[in-house]
């Protein structure tokens, strides 16, 4: 309908998106056999049918088991290459993508490949639809702080390909205090500091991500809203919010899409963006992320708008590309 065409023609930035969640069923069902990796699928219909999550860690299980036929060097550029196509065909003018190395090198896969690949097609990308980039580099929040520190010692000789790091994987009991050593070192480095928060975990989690962390914006943030104190403190320090309504749905974070955090969000001031955090695993891209919101919220132009230009304000991007791309 109009609506859809209006949210298609918007120009927009994709600030949550994990590059491993953006694995089609059919992509990993072909590397599995390019790479010779055994997986308990016959099919790519197969896969699709494990699709199905009742909690984040549900989700993260399928995920990581599905990330182990990345193996190359080229794997990584495959994969960044298809998401880039899809977001191109999105109207996505900028993105900054997660990836989660420590999936990877503990697997056996050198840090070097993973970022190369990556970084290769996000510069072909520019050179092709000139969209932007920026690389997040996340930490595994289930693993222990150490882990975090050798993975961002690894990244060293990279800095120039990575703009900030982040925290994703299992929430509740993985509290972002846990990490704030090697969050201040990334700081002392000159990168963004990001962190999930408040997805499953309570606000709490997102006060820790604030004030212990000092992250410049919040991954999820849904159960922000739990916490009047804190709503007004993140609408008045414009903090971002990336928010993600079909992994919402998917996770069980909402139970049906008309629940989704965002048009609260907006009412209250808060600087929420709109996003498909892992889209092959959660039945979307960023267009239909907006698509599924908009008519369940009835959501208006006007905020639809105000969507996508947070996207672009909510970027890492220098403030004279931002006042371009609006
Ligand atoms: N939450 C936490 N970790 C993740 C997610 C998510 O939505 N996607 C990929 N890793
Ligand atoms: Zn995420």
């Amino acid at each position: 309908d109009q609506r859809d065409a209006y949210i298609a023609g918007l120009p927009k930035a994709e600030l949550h998106l994990h590059i491993e969640g953006s694995l089609e069923p059919e992509m990993l069902f072909d590397l599995a056999q390019r790479n010779g990796v055994a997986i308990p699928f016959a099919s790519v219909e197969e896969i699709r049918q494990a699709y199905n999550f009742s909690n984040l860690q549900d989700f993260l299980d399928i995920y990581y088991q599905g990330m182990g036929v990345l193996l190359k060097q080229q794997d990584f550029y495959d994969l960044t290459w298809a998401y880039l196509e899809r977001a191109h065909a999105d109207h996505v003018r900028h993105v900054e993508i997660f990836f989660d190395p420590q999936g990877h090198t503990e697997r056996g896969v050198p840090f070097a490949d993973v970022i190369t690949g990556i970084s290769d097609a996000l510069a072909d990308g520019e050179k092709q639809w000139g969209i932007s980039s920026r690389l997040i580099l996340c930490f595994l929040r289930h693993l222990d702080e150490a882990a975090a520190e050798a993975t961002l010692d690894e990244a060293i000789p990279y800095l120039d390909k990575i703009a900030g790091v982040g925290l994703d994987s299992s929430e509740v009991g993985h509290p972002p205090s846990k990490f704030r050593n090697v969050f201040a070192r990334a700081r002392s480095l000159g990168l963004k500091l990001v962190a999930h928060a408040g997805e499953e975990g309570p606000p709490e989690y997102v006060h820790e991500a604030l004030d212990i962390l000092g992250v410049d914006r919040i991954d999820h943030g849904n159960r922000a809203l739990e916490d009047a104190g804190l709503v007004s403190r993140i609408a008045g320090e414009g903090i971002t919010l990336t928010v993600c309504p079909l992994s919402n749905l998917k996770l069980c974070v909402i139970d049906e899409i008309g629940q989704s955090p965002v048009a609260r969000m907006l009412d209250a001031g808060i600087r929420a963006t709109v996003n498909s955090d892992d889209p092959a695993y959660f039945g979307g891209y960023v267009n239909a992320n907006y698509r599924a919101i908009a008519s369940a919220l009835d959501l208006s132009r006007a905020q639809l708008k105000t969507l996508a230009a947070n996207s672009f304000t909510g970027s890492f991007l220098p403030e004279e590309a931002v006042a371009h791309l609006l």
